[in-house]
């Protein structure tokens, strides 16, 4: 059977502070820049869940869309929509929370729910024109 991959988008507001407490605040600013911001900023996140496998015969898919789609509302929507990812997010509270390390958690989070023989991949943005990939690698 022919290999599909089918795309879910979603998004969610996150407030967030890039910093490592063993800096100075002269290094977390260059490193880090205005997302060291100390009083935090929010982004808006733009979030595409892609599963890539065998169209299944029966039913013509590659996996329900719907299903994916209360996936992502339980388990991402919900648990980082309109949060500070620093403060209120267990994962994130020794976790810098760059996209790539939000990526990281997106993907094991949805790991768990979506069957073995699809492939996952999470793609982020952090802004328009900043964005992260991830597949499990
Ligand atoms: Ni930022």
């Amino acid at each position: 059977m022919p290999k599909v991959t089918v795309h879910r988008k979603a998004h969610f507001n996150a407030a967030h502070r890039l910093y490592r407490e063993e800096w100075s605040d002269d290094k977390n600013f260059e490193v880090f820049g205005k997302c060291n911001n100390h009083n935090f900023h929010g982004h808006n996140y733009e979030l595409i869940v892609s599963l890539t496998g065998e169209i299944d015969q029966e039913t013509g898919y590659v996996y329900d869309l719907g299903k994916l789609k209360r996936i992502i509302k339980i388990e991402i929507e919900e648990a980082l929509d309109h949060k500070n990812l620093n403060l209120e997010v267990e994962e994130f509270k020794t976790l810098n929370p760059t996209a790539e390390n939000i990526a990281v958690v997106i993907f094991n989070k949805l790991r768990k729910h979506i069957p073995l023989h699809l492939e996952i991949e999470i793609t982020l943005y952090e802004t328009p024109r900043n964005f992260v990939t991830y597949s499990g690698n």
